[in-house]
């Protein structure tokens, strides 16, 4: 690593690795160009040095170019053995063990879910108890094997995308809860939340969830009626508590007070809605979408944090992203020495350093078994990039 001077630095300017800040801040990505808004803010934060081991690819757009040469050469890691890394290795071993098993319920979950909603949907008597029974076994499940959180993603739920929306923002919302300290019974009760918040689009044309084109201002109107339609619908047709329905109500609400239907802002809103706000707008992300391909994890976190204190709770945000990492649970990552791993445990202190299960080493050849590097032991080595399933070569359903 080479320090950088921030007067020397120019907008246009390109690294073949990533501008850090400090150890556990980058200011640019690897490929990623600088703007003027990045050196203006180093400027006003002080920060007169950034750091890189890449070489300068893309000079800056006007003014003098520099000559950035130098480049370390990045040697490949072998697994750790920090307690961490081997707490995860376990956890690890008994994710695989019992991932068929989870693989049932969860498509099991899916079944009861869409029943319920059709009743919703048809006016008939809601079974909640079945739903409750889903969130306690949903949270036992996540307290037995975190990791399931993991291969939630990759795991058939229902073949009705708001079904499988409701069950992934579930588990990210029963991570983040954990995180929280949340008692199980207060996680049931956000699991449940969760499940049910969009209840008021079984009263909608599936259209309007599943339509390639823009959608008209009409429909986008519809759509935002499903807070209060669902609001009413747990209340009324399937007897949900209130202080579960009310998260239904408010999950569209912002913290600056411009979501809707009521505008409602900072603690206004119940604290489950305001969980609710971050885990759906993540989970939704890295859904596929007939308009949008899937997000990476990264890309959705960086979203979220972009938005910030605007649209979420500043303090739940933290906390999601201490949980989940700035290269959340589940992502593929490039390391700086070419290796390619699946992160499997978030630092709450440094997102940057999680735990990284080894996918594939600097070859991109596969590891024969369970190797597993905690990026707090390696400091020399540092995530490049997050990177596709695609791009990658990783099929993450078959080789997790
Ligand atoms: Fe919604």
């Amino acid at each position: 690593m080479r320090k950088l001077k921030v007067a020397q630095l120019k907008p246009g300017m390109v690294f073949d690795a990533p501008v850090y800040i400090d150890p556990n801040n980058i200011l640019v990505q690897a490929k990623q160009e600088l703007s003027q808004k990045d050196i203006d803010r180093l400027k006003k934060w002080g920060i007169e040095e950034v750091e890189t081991s890449g070489q300068l690819v893309q000079e800056a757009k006007s003014g003098p170019s520099s000559n950035f040469d130098t480049k370390e050469e990045p040697t490949p890691v072998s697994a750790s053995f920090s307690a961490e890394a081997l707490r995860l290795h376990s956890e690890y071993e008994q994710l695989r063990k019992t991932r068929n098993q989870f693989r049932n319920r969860l498509a099991e979950y899916g079944k009861t879910l869409e029943q319920n909603w059709k009743l919703l949907n048809e006016k008939k008597q809601f079974d909640n108890q079945s739903v409750l029974k889903i969130s306690q076994a949903l949270v036992e499940d996540i307290f037995t094997v975190p990791l399931i959180i993991i291969a939630a993603r990759y795991n058939y739920v229902s073949s009705n995308p708001m079904i499988a929306h409701a069950v992934h923002a579930a588990c990210y919302g029963i991570h983040l809860g954990k995180a929280l300290n949340f008692s199980r019974p207060r996680l049931q009760e956000v699991c449940l939340s969760l499940l049910l918040m969009d209840s008021g689009m079984t009263r909608l044309p599936m259209d309007l969830y599943t339509t390639k084109k823009d959608l008209e201002d009409q429909e986008k109107n519809a759509i935002r009626t499903h807070p209060l339609i669902g609001y009413k619908m747990l209340l009324n047709d399937a007897r949900v508590k209130a202080s579960l329905a009310v998260v239904a109500l408010q999950h569209q609400e912002s913290f600056n007070g411009k979501g809707y239907p009521q505008g409602l802002s900072g603690g206004q809103i119940d604290v489950m809605a305001r969980i609710a706000r971050i885990v759906d707008t993540y989970s939704a992300q890295l859904e596929e979408r007939p308009y949008r391909e899937a997000k990476l994890p990264y890309d959705a976190m960086k979203n979220l944090l972009s938005l910030g204190t605007e649209q979420y709770d500043p303090k739940l945000l933290r906390a999601f992203l201490g949980c989940m990492g700035m290269y959340p649970l589940g992502s593929l990552i490039e390391l700086s020495t070419g290796q390619i791993g699946l992160v499997v445990g978030a630092n709450a202190e440094k997102p940057l350093r999680p735990v990284l299960r080894l996918m594939r080493d600097e070859k991109q050849l596969p590891y024969s078994g369970l190797s597993f590097l905690d990026l707090m032991e390696y400091t020399q080595v540092y995530i490049v990039r997050a990177i596709s399933e695609k791009e990658s070569g990783v099929d993450l359903e078959q080789e997790m």
